[in-house]
């Protein structure tokens, strides 16, 4: 298969709407990173996705709308809350679970009777959706396990020959995924903390769980939390500031390729390039946010052998930041 890659204008769209209609794979922009995109309620289109992503079927896929009014298309019962929530977050990076119609092929939430649904905020997604009369499903669209694609470069870099079109609309603005939230509980509980933090949660809903991304009760709930995620091909280390500079010691010492990601570089060992890349990173989460997938990538095409990052604290969305380094890292187990 050719893959086609358009600049994200009229025509573009035009298009990417035309192949969505006709059951194909479109890679677009949203506000959060570039979705794979595909007829939500067209069981064969979305069966493509799974296969062009290697991604296992088992692991559910978010329907993106473009107004308010498809949500009752997708959602069996809307809890009252869930209005507050949409007048405040949408269109945005909040994706919430509700339970699924009939209407919602089984293949699209991976066998779930619950569906995550969100309006994103990107133009070009907006029209897209417009444009092909349905909605549609879209994870991340890389390779399953690679670090999410902000960029149309990404998205050919894991999936060209596979799809169909890529948009390219330029990098994206967020950076990571949508904060996805389960209001099938009581009270609602965060599957992925992610561009919706839950300070702001709070302050709309009061009590709010986060799920503990390594529990057993994570990969019931949230399939997708279930294996190694965001994962350049290095294995990726975190370190405690205080312990950051004696592990990237220890690992010069063994003659590896150090690349490091840290935020306030006071590092004082040999600053030789060939054998350590120092990536610093934003003090601001907004900007860290933007930056970190694409990060990842640069730190593998640069061959280092493994990636040392600093961990960042968890609060508004530092705590989105530490749940995508967890899981890329090499000792990931949930
Ligand atoms: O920002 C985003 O959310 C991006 C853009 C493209 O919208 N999409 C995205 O999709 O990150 P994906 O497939 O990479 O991640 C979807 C997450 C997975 O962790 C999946 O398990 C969870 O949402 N999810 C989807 N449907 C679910 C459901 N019915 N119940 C629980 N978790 C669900
Ligand atoms: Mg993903």
């Amino acid at each position: 298969m050719r893959t086609e890659i358009l600049s994200a204008n009229d025509a573009g769209i035009e298009r990417a709407a035309q192949i969505i209609r006709s059951g194909g794979l479109v890679a677009f922009p949203t506000e959060t990173v570039y979705g794979l995109g595909a007829d939500a309620l067209n069981e064969d289109a979305v069966r493509k996705i799974f296969i062009a992503k290697e991604r296992p079927v088992d692991d559910p896929l978010i329907v993106h709308i473009a107004h308010v009014q498809q949500l009752t298309l997708l959602a069996r019962h809307i809890p009252a809350r869930v209005w507050g929530l949409v007048k405040k977050f949408w269109p945005g990076p909040l994706t919430l679970v509700l339970p699924k119609t009939e209407k919602v092929p089984s293949v699209t939430t991976g066998e779930l009777d619950t569906v995550a649904v969100r309006i994103p905020s990107h133009p070009v997604a907006r029209k897209l959706i417009e444009r092909s009369g349905c909605p549609i499903a879209a994870p991340s669209a890389n390779r399953f396990g690679r670090p999410s694609p902000t960029t149309a470069q990404h998205v050919l870099e894991d999936l060209d020959g596979r799809i169909d079109l890529v948009l390219d609309g330029g990098p994206t603005p967020i950076g990571v995924e949508s904060t996805v939230l389960d209001l099938t509980q009581e009270p609602p509980m965060i599957l992925r903390p992610g561009g919706v933090t839950l300070e702001t949660l709070q302050e709309i809903l009061g009590e709010v769980r986060v799920l503990s991304s390594s529990s057993i009760e994570a990969a019931k709930r949230s399939p997708g939390t279930r294996w190694r995620h965001y994962a350049p091909r290095a294995p990726l280390l975190l370190a405690e500031p205080t312990e950051l500079e004696q592990i990237v010691r220890d690992l010069l010492k063994d003659g590896k390729r150090v690349g490091v990601m840290i935020r306030q570089n006071r590092l004082q060992c040999s600053p030789d390039p060939a054998v350590l890349s120092v990536i610093q990173m934003p003090t601001d989460f907004s900007e860290y946010a933007r930056r970190l997938f694409r990060v990842l990538r640069e730190l593998d095409a640069h061959g280092v052998d493994v990636i040392v990052v600093e961990t960042v604290e968890e609060r508004g969305l530092g705590r989105a930041i530490m749940d995508r380094l967890r899981k890329a890292s090499y000792n990931y187990s949930p």
